[in-house]
């Protein structure tokens, strides 16, 4: 990575955290300690933009995290954030620059330096969008807005698109296809007109082997029942605009390659969330996303919120040795934002080895999961509570509700608070099945409201978050390759379930095909 820095492990603050741990680390009490010290909350809570967190339910004290922070800083942290800001290639695997932060750098607060160029594309294409995007908005004939795309072109618009669902204009129905599973487009297909539709073909590479085929079969589709102008309702989203071209579509949106996948729901990947709350919906999005940038960007580390929290992460699984963490939205509309959160963390720090290929002899991205509160707790909540294994967990809040039901904000937020507080507290005396070891730490983040301002800033925190933790571990948190041989050996197989050659595959594999061919 660039930036120049040591990895954590071989600072010299990494042995005093080491010392740290035996001493008070493992031995952590939640309970002893909001005894201990009576300003706990405050001291380990703090306002971000948008965004209030609390991490004082988590296993950690003011040393913890000065020792943490000492690491930070020894192992350059700082340098490779302002890297990464600069434009620098810090993404080395793949020889580019890593500058999403740019996406949302409003108009008005151009760059200084050599990033101005690219600045002005990004703004230019944002102004083309956004006029594409109020003009489809208020085309009453197009009734449905289908996404195709997979990975970082579908989890990021999808999981905005519901989770502001509420900002958006009526009149428009969106649909995502990721799957190469037929089953997929063909049930969104049924209840659609090829006049009121408009394909939006969301690519970076324009060759993803799921994204290509569900366009192919949508054009098909479209043309097969009585579509007439493909231009007029297919566009395409993505960096390799001749191939959007040589597919047959007019309209596209570009990005370049220093948009990841999982980074580009600010670009034009973003064009259903545009289409969905509009053009001034899609600005606050992107604001909210650059005040968290600024924060993370000038934010002494103490109280620097995506620090702290990329932190917090290395100490639990670094330390702790914790191999899960548990995502609980209570908040119904952020259902999606488990799932888009684990191709964020786990697609870039889901690494082996360091930024010069050495092995890594600890462990990386922990496993993210979860599903929106009230519904986990009747689920699995069982074993966060009681179950062998300590999974740290964390609970969204959002103090407004936007509907006017009488008495459930209430009680989803007791609800919430509740399993944060019994988590920690636990309960001794009753025995047996009944006893709750407490001490199970969990963070706590509220919204005023679920706004895209809100939404924004929470984004680009964890962003930020994932890039602290990878930083320290001196990974590339940017590049993918682990995605890669199964999509190799998949073209292999492919025409093997035809002609059922299972010539130098292993035996489970060729059995595997054989029982597939037959169905
Ligand atoms: O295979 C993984 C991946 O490259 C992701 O990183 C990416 O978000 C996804 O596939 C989709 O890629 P594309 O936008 O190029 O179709």
């Amino acid at each position: 990575m660039g930036g120049a820095g040591i990895r954590c492990d071989r600072t010299a603050g990494w042995g005093a955290l080491l010392s740290h741990y035996d001493e008070s680390g493992i031995g952590f009490d939640l309970r002893r300690a909001f005894a201990e010290q009576p300003g706990r909350f405050e001291a380990l809570s703090q306002e971000a933009p948008h965004l209030f967190a609390d991490l004082s339910k988590n296993l950690i004290d003011s040393r913890t995290e000065a020792l943490l922070q000492a690491v930070a800083r020894e192992s350059g942290l700082e340098a490779r954030r302002d890297a990464m800001f600069a434009g620098a290639h810090i993404n080395t695997t793949e020889d580019r620059a890593v500058l999403h932060t740019l996406l949302r750098r409003p108009a008005s607060a151009p760059p200084a330096g050599p990033q101005q160029a690219a600045f002005d594309e990004v703004h230019s294409t944002l102004d083309a969008m956004l006029a594409f995007a109020e003009r489809v908005r208020g085309d009453a004939t197009i009734t449905d807005v289908v996404n195709i795309g997979i990975g970082g072109s579908d989890l990021g618009p999808q999981m905005v698109v519901l989770a502001l669902a509420e900002f958006a204009a009526p009149g428009k129905r969106f649909h995502f296809v990721s799957n190469v599973d037929g089953h997929e487009l063909a049930g969104i297909l049924r209840g659609l007109a090829p006049e009121h539709t408009l394909f939006l073909v969301a690519s970076k590479t324009f060759t993803t082997a799921e994204t290509m085929a569900n366009a192919q079969s949508a054009r098909r589709w479209f043309e097969q029942s009585g579509g007439s102008d493909v231009a007029r309702h297919f566009a395409a989203l993505t960096s390799n605009v001749d191939a959007a071209k040589a597919f047959g579509i007019e309209t596209t949106f570009g990005f370049r390659d220093w948009v990841g996948g999982r980074y580009s729901l600010w670009s034009a990947i973003g064009l259903p969330i545009a289409l969905a709350l509009g053009a001034d919906g899609f600005r606050r999005l992107l604001a909210g996303a650059h005040a968290m940038d600024e924060h993370f960007r000038t934010a002494p580390l103490a109280r620097n919120l995506p620090v702290r929290l990329g932190l917090l992460d290395v100490w639990y699984r670094n330390f702790h040795r914790f191999t899960t963490r548990s995502i609980a939205p209570y908040h119904s509309a952020l259902k999606r934002l488990p799932a888009y959160l684990q191709q964020l963390e786990m697609e870039s720090n889901g690494k082996q080895v360091d930024a010069s290929g050495q092995l890594l002899t600890f462990g990386t991205a922990p496993v993210l999961w979860g599903e929106p509160g009230t519904n986990g707790q009747h689920a699995y909540f069982q074993m966060l509570h009681q179950g062998t294994d300590v999974t740290p967990l964390e609970f969204i809040a959002v103090r407004e509700p936007s509907h006017d039901l009488p008495g459930h904000h209430p009680k989803l937020l007791a609800n919430a608070l509740a399993q944060a507080q019994a988590l920690m507290v636990g309960q001794a005396d009753a025995g047996g099945h009944r006893n709750f070891p407490g001490n199970r730490p969990s963070t706590f983040f509220v919204f005023e409201r679920l706004t895209p301002e809100a939404l924004g800033a929470f984004i680009a925190m964890y962003e930020h978050r994932v890039f602290t933790s990878g930083a320290l571990w001196d990974i590339n948190s940017f590049d993918q390759w682990g995605a890669e041989l199964g999509k190799v050996l998949a073209r292999d197989l492919e025409p093997r379930l035809a002609s059922g050659d299972a010539s130098r595959l292993d035996g489970s594999t060729a059995g595997l095909l054989q029982r597939l061919r037959s169905i």
